[in-house]
């Protein structure tokens, strides 16, 4: 007999363990009406609009798993018949049915809209869900909680990888210059050519439309082997590591390795070989923006290609989705 009434003080502790686990806490905030912070007078009575006589400037409530609030005090938030004041008193169970919505409107059985009536307290209104019959000076009143939004959609997803080929819309670059660190201060201007070696960086921009905004790119490294270029070719030697990065910002016809932009992100080292094409990074697009990025030999490698999109396409492209 003892030791089944343990198991079932046991199983009780469970019980509240839980529901005080889905609880989550708000502050409610008046629209129309007075408007403003709900406040509480001592016994429980949540206010808005009162200037003096408060227990609390503003009340904190705890909203369970049957849309039940309790007060920071403990105190289950009723909604008092026969008038439906929405108040919070010691030892009440609190009255199910309210919900936070996405947009942090507190809603009683679905509906958002409450009613504060005037008491004559300091400027104070008491907040009913209807209005008492008789009382005067009624307006309807909407509450938004800080805290606890449900129902909002799920966060968009990470972002996924566009594709390593241009099979749909896709930037070029519309600039390229190389920078050599043996001739810092010369300014090679625009080239049609990605050039690096062990002292020749290439930078790329390229020019992100507004249309693009909210959509994904991803920075591809594509690289054909020789037989698949129709107008293009390449000298390719070395075992094929190219650093990556983007830039702090786009590059111009004046750049030289001595005032070229520096790097905002550096996406490491990607090993390329004739056939291969790379996804190097993804991000969401920076509409209407120009964007740099340089490309810098690793292990020797010794790479000059033309930049071109007839088929087989060779180069630094942004593919998008
Ligand atoms: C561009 O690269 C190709 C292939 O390596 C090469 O034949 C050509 O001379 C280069 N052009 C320039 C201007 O560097």
């Amino acid at each position: 007999m003892k030791s089944i009434f343990v198991s079932a003080a046991l199983i009780a502790a469970a019980d509240a363990l839980i529901a005080r686990d889905s609880t989550c806490c708000f502050h409610l905030t008046a629209s129309g009406g007075p408007g403003g912070v709900v406040g509480q007078l001592s016994d429980g009575q949540n206010r808005i609009g009162q200037t003096s006589g408060l227990a609390n400037g503003q009340g904190t409530y705890c909203i369970d798993s049957k849309g039940g609030l309790t007060d920071g005090n403990g105190r289950g938030c009723i909604l008092t018949p026969p008038t439906t004041q929405f108040q919070c008193d010691v030892g009440a169970s609190p009255t199910d049915g309210f919900s936070v919505s996405c947009d942090g409107a507190l809603s009683y059985k679905g509906n958002t809209d409450f009613k504060a009536c005037p008491t004559g307290d300091n400027g104070g209104y008491n907040i009913y869900t209807v209005a008492p019959a008789g009382q005067g000076g009624c307006v309807s009143i909407t509450l938004g909680a800080d805290n606890c939004k449900s129902g909002c959609p799920a966060p968009a997803p990470a972002p996924k990888t566009c594709p390593a080929a241009l099979s749909g819309a896709y930037e070029y670059p519309h600039l390229i210059v190389p920078v050599d660190s043996k001739q810092p201060d010369k300014a090679f201007g625009t080239q049609y050519n990605g050039t690096v070696s062990n002292t020749v960086s290439s930078l790329f921009n390229f020019d992100i439309p507004s249309s693009d905004s909210g959509k994904t790119c991803s920075l591809v490294f594509l690289f054909p082997e020789q037989k698949n270029l129709e107008t293009s070719s390449f000298d390719f030697s070395g075992a094929g590591g190219i650093d990556f990065a983007m830039l702090k910002g786009p590059a111009s016809s004046g750049t030289t390795y001595n005032n070229k932009p520096g790097v905002a992100t550096d996406y490491g080292v990607t090993k390329v070989a004739p056939g291969t094409s790379s996804v190097i990074a993804t991000f969401p697009c920076p509409g209407n923006s120009a964007i740099g990025f340089s490309l810098s030999a690793s292990d020797n490698t010794q790479f000059s290609y033309f930049q071109d999109y007839n088929p087989s396409p060779i180069g630094l492209y942004i593919t998008v989705c």
